[in-house]
C-alpha cells in the first residue's frame, strides 16, 4: 500500500494522566476520545501497550482488520491478538467455557502481557484469525491501552505497529517512522515499559504449550498452574512442520544489518571472538553486548592501551571509530535487556548505520528466554564459541 495515504498525527497523553492512574480522566481526554472514535468508525489507530505499541482495528470487522494486514505488509495467514479492556468481554469473543487454568492466569497474570488461546465466538471476524477456529486473547494493562479499548466499547484486533519483520515498536516514534502515511493516528504514551511482546498460551490441550514466550517468564506460568508449562520447540525457518502459532514461520524482528549472534563471552573464548571481529574490520559494526561480556572485552583493549579511557563505560565508539558497542544490561536483569532490546536494533540502524550487528547470547531465565527468542529469529548467523 502506498505510503501517502494519511496525514498521520500522532498525539502525546499528557504525563500527569498517566501518572494519576484515573482511568475516568483518560477516557475522557481529548486524544482517547479521538482514538476511540476513529476505531469507531473502522480506522486504525496505534496505541501503547506495556509490551510493545499496538495497531488496533475493531476486531468484529472484516474491514476494519484488512486495513491492519495492508498497513504493515502483514501475510494474510498470521492470525491477530484480541485485546479487551474488561473481561465481560469475554461472553461474546469466546465459544462456551475457558480452557482450564484460564481463570487462575487472568486472576494472576490479568491486565497483563498473557496471551490466552481460547475458542472463538461468532464476534469476532475471521479475518482478525485468519479463519482459525481459534482466538487470542489478553487485557493489556497499560492504562492509556486499557482506557482506549473501553472507551472504544470494541474487542481490539492488534498486532505490533511496525512494518512486518522489522523490530517491534517500543516508542511512539518507532511506529511513526514505518507506519508514517499509511496509518492516520498515533497515541503516544511514552516508552513501553516491558519492551517484549506478550506470552502467547496454549491450554486447550493437557499439557500447557507456550506457543510464544514473552512478557510473563515461563517459571511464572508454571508457579500458578502448578504444573510444567513447555514451551514450542523451534519449528521457526525449518518449515518443516505446520506452526502452531502462525506467525513464528516468518523471519522477524528484523533491522536493516544483518545480525549475527555469538554465545556468551569468556576471558577464555575472547580470543576467538576478537579474531572474528578483526576478520570484520572492514565494516562499520554495532556490537550489544551484556554488561559482563562488555567488561571482559574491555579488560582485554585496557591492556592494549587502545581503547580511549575517557570513553563511558557503557557505550561508545572503538578508536577507529568503525565498531560502535554497547552494553545493553547485565546477564543477571533480562528485563532490562528486554526494555531496551528493540529500541537498541532501531537506533543503531539509523544513526550508526552498522553493516553488521553482533550480539552476544544472553541467559534465558526469566524475559531472557523471550529475548533470546526474538533474536534467533532476528539473527542470520548463531556462532559457537568455547567457553
Ligand atoms: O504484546 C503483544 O502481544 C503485542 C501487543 C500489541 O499487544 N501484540 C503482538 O501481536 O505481538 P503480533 O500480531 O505481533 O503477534 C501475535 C502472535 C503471533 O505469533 C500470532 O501467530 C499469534 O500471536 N496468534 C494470534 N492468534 C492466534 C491463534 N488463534 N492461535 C495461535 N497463535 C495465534
Ligand atoms: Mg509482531
Amino acid at each position: 500500500m502506498s505510503a501517502d495515504r494519511y496525514n498521520t498525527i500522532i498525539e502525546k497523553i499528557p504525563e500527569s494522566l498517566l501518572d494519576e492512574n484515573n482511568m475516568q480522566r483518560l477516557i475522557d481526554s481529548s486524544v482517547i476520545r479521538r482514538g476511540a472514535k476513529l476505531l469507531q468508525k473502522g480506522e486504525l489507530v496505534a496505541f501503547p501497550t506495556e509490551t510493545v505499541y499496538g495497531l488496533g482495528a475493531d476486531a468484529s470487522s472484516a474491514e476494519a482488520v484488512e486495513k491492519i494486514f495492508e498497513a504493515k505488509g502483514r501475510p494474510q495467514d498470521n492470525p491477530l491478538i484480541v485485546h479487551i479492556g474488561e473481561r465481560s468481554q469475554l461472553q461474546e469473543i469466546v465459544d462456551g467455557q475457558l480452557p482450564p487454568g484460564a481463570k487462575k492466569l487472568m486472576d494472576h497474570f490479568w491486565p497483563g502481557p498473557l496471551t490466552l488461546i481460547m475458542s472463538k465466538g461468532d464476534v469476532i471476524s475471521d479475518k482478525t484469525t485468519a479463519g482459525l477456529k481459534t482466538v487470542a486473547v489478553r487485557m493489556p494493562s497499560h492504562p492509556a491501552a486499557l482506557a482506549l479499548i473501553r472507551a472504544s466499547g470494541l474487542p481490539v484486533s492488534a498486532p505490533s505497529a511496525n512494518i512486518s519483520g522489522r523490530p517491534s515498536p517500543t516508542r511512539a516514534e518507532h511506529v511513526y517512522k514505518d507506519l508514517q502515511g499509511r496509518i492516520p493516528y498515533i497515541i503516544d504514551g511514552g516508552h513501553c515499559p516491558v519492551g517484549v511482546e506478550s506470552t502467547v498460551l496454549d491450554l486447550r490441550k493437557t499439557r500447557p504449550i507456550v506457543l510464544r514466550p514473552g512478557g510473563i517468564p515461563r517459571e511464572k506460568i508454571s508457579d500458578v498452574l502448578n504444573k510444567e508449562v513447555k514451551i514450542k520447540n523451534k519449528e521457526e525457518k525449518t518449515g518443516e512442520e505446520t506452526p502452531l502459532s502462525p506467525g513464528m514461520k516468518y523471519r522477524h524482528y528484523a533491522p536493516e544489518a544483518p545480525i549475527k549472534l555469538f554465545s556468551e563471552l569468556s576471558p577464555d573464548n575472547l580470543q576467538i571472538f576478537q579474531q572474528f571481529l578483526i576478520k570484520e574490520e572492514h565494516k562499520r559494526i554495532a556490537l550489544i553486548l551484556s554488561r559482563e561480556g562488555l567488561q571482559i572485552l574491555r579488560d582485554r583493549l585496557d591492556k592494549k592501551k587502545n581503547i580511549n579511557k575517557k570513553m563511558n563505560i557503557e557505550y561508545g565508539v572503538f578508536v577507529d571509530k568503525k565498531i560502535f558497542f554497547c552494553a545493553i544490561g547485565s546477564r543477571k536483569d533480562s528485563s532490562t535487556v528486554a526494555r531496551r532490546l528493540f529500541h537498541l536494533l532501531r537506533y543503531f540502524d539509523d544513526n550508526f548505520r552498522p553493516e553488521l550487528i553482533i550480539i552476544e547470547e544472553l541467559p534465558t531465565s526469566g524475559l531472557g528466554e523471550a529475548v533470546m527468542n526474538r533474536l534467533h529469529k532476528a539473527a542470520e548467523d548463531y556462532i559457537y564459541l568455547k567457553k
